[in-house]
C-alpha cells in the first residue's frame, strides 16, 4: 500500500510539472488592431508586427479598421472574445475606446498603444516615435532651407496643413512645426497669408488626401490667385503633403518651387521628391517599431520590464520616457520613443541603406 501511495504521489507530482511547463510554453496569441490599409505606412506596420510576433512564436491576430472608429472597437471586442493574451492597438479615435479599453482592463488584457496613444489607464505602454520632434524636425528643415535666422527683410509666405484630430499624435506634429516656426511668424518673417494658424482651421480629417487637396485648392484660389507668390506648405505627413501637392499643380499660379514637407516616407511622396513636388519627408522606421513592440510584449510576459535596460538593448536609438504622455491627466505612462530622421532628395539612399527600400532603375524607390 505504503509503495502505491509513492507511486501514485510521483505521478501526481510528474504530472504537475508537465503542466506546469506546457502552461509556460503555451502559445500567447496578440491582437494587433491598425487604423486603415487606405494610408500606405499601417500596411507597413501591419505587416512587420505580424510577421515579428509569428516568428517569435506568438499566434497574431491583425486587423485593419478602415478608418471606422465603430469598426476598430467591433473589431477589438472580437479579439477579446477570442481570447487574445496582449493587444496593439493603433487608435483611430482615441475618445471612441474608452468603453473597450474598460472591457479590455476587465479581463486583464494588457494594452500596447502603438505609435497613437490611448486615453485610457488600461493602456500599459505607449511605443511610438518622438511625434513632437518630427513636427520640429519640419520645422527647422524650412528654417534652414530659407535661412530664416538671417533673412532680414524678406518676408516668406506659408501654409500649414495638419491631421486628424482624432489621432493624438496630430497636434503633437502641428505644435512642433509651429513652434519652431513661431519666433517667425512673430517676427514678421513669415506670412501666413490665409491667416489659418490655428490646429482645428489647418486639420484634415483622417489624414485623407482629398480633404487635404480640397482645403489646399479652396486656399490657394482665395489667398494666391492674385499672383501672391507662396514659398512654403508644412504639411504634417505624407498623405496630406501628397494632395497638397496637387493642389499647387492643379490651383496655383506661380512657378517658383515651393517648400513641401511630410512624414512617412510613402512611396508616392518619395517620387514627388525625386521630381520636385515634395521637398523632404520625416521618415519613421516602423520595422524598429514593430521590434521595440515586440521586446517589450517579451518583457511583459516574462513579468520582467525594466524600461531603462531594455530601450537600451534594441540597438537603435530609443528613449525611455516616463514623463512626457499621459493616459489620464496625472497618469504617466511609460513610452519608448524612437527617433524620426529627415529624408530629401539629398538622402534618399539613406533608406536603401537601411534595407527597406530599394532604388528602381528609374530612379524611384520602391518599397521592399
Ligand atoms: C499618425 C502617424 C503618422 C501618419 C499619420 C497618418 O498617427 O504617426 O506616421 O501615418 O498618423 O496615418
Amino acid at each position: 500500500m505504503k509503495k502505491f501511495v509513492s507511486l501514485f504521489l510521483a505521478l501526481v507530482m510528474v504530472l504537475s510539472m508537465f503542466a506546469v511547463a506546457t502552461a509556460e510554453t503555451e502559445t500567447k496569441k496578440v491582437g494587433i488592431s491598425m487604423p486603415t490599409q487606405s494610408l500606405e505606412r499601417w500596411n507597413r506596420d501591419g505587416s512587420y508586427l505580424k510577421e515579428e510576433f509569428e516568428k517569435a512564436g506568438f499566434e497574431a491576430v491583425l486587423t485593419y479598421s478602415d478608418n471606422d472608429a465603430g469598426r476598430q472597437v467591433n473589431d477589438i471586442q472580437n479579439m477579446l472574445a477570442d481570447g487574445v493574451d496582449v493587444l496593439v492597438i493603433s487608435a483611430i479615435d482615441d475618445g471612441a475606446l474608452n468603453t473597450v479599453m474598460d472591457e479590455a482592463a476587465e479581463l486583464g488584457v494588457p494594452v500596447v498603444a502603438y505609435d497613437r496613444l490611448i486615453s485610457n489607464d488600461a493602456v500599459s505602454y505607449y511605443v511610438s516615435f518622438d511625434n513632437y520632434t518630427v513636427g520640429v524636425l519640419q520645422g527647422q528643415y524650412v528654417e534652414t532651407a530659407l535661412d530664416l535666422a538671417n533673412a532680414g527683410d524678406k518676408v516668406y509666405n506659408i501654409e500649414f496643413t495638419a491631421g486628424d484630430p482624432a489621432d493624438t499624435n496630430a497636434t503633437y506634429f502641428f505644435n512642433g512645426a509651429f513652434d519652431t516656426l513661431k519666433p517667425y511668424i512673430d517676427a514678421g518673417t513669415l506670412n501666413v497669408v490665409s491667416g489659418q494658424t490655428e490646429f482645428q482651421q489647418v486639420a484634415t480629417a483622417q489624414w485623407n488626401t482629398d480633404n487635404a487637396l480640397n482645403r489646399a485648392q479652396t486656399v490657394l484660389s482665395s489667398f494666391y490667385a492674385d499672383g501672391t507668390v507662396l514659398d512654403v506648405w508644412l504639411c504634417s505627413n505624407d498623405s496630406t503633403a501628397l494632395g497638397v501637392a496637387q493642389a499647387i499643380e492643379s490651383d496655383y499660379a506661380g512657378t517658383n518651387p515651393i517648400i513641401v514637407t511630410g512624414q512617412d516616407g510613402d512611396v508616392a511622396n518619395l517620387a514627388n521628391i525625386v521630381d520636385g513636388k515634395q521637398t523632404m519627408t520625416v521618415y519613421k522606421n516602423v520595422a524598429d517599431e514593430a521590434v521595440v513592440t515586440l521586446s517589450l510584449v517579451q518583457a511583459m510576459f516574462a513579468g520582467d520590464v525594466d524600461g531603462a535596460a531594455l530601450a537600451a538593448s534594441f540597438g537603435v536609438p530609443c528613449a525611455y520616457d516616463t514623463e512626457s504622455y499621459e493616459t489620464t491627466p496625472g497618469n504617466k505612462v511609460e513610452s519608448f520613443l524612437l527617433v524620426p530622421t529627415t529624408v530629401t532628395k539629398d538622402n534618399l539612399q539613406y533608406l536603401v541603406d537601411i534595407g527597406l527600400y530599394e532604388m528602381g532603375e528609374d530612379g524611384y524607390l520602391l518599397a521592399k
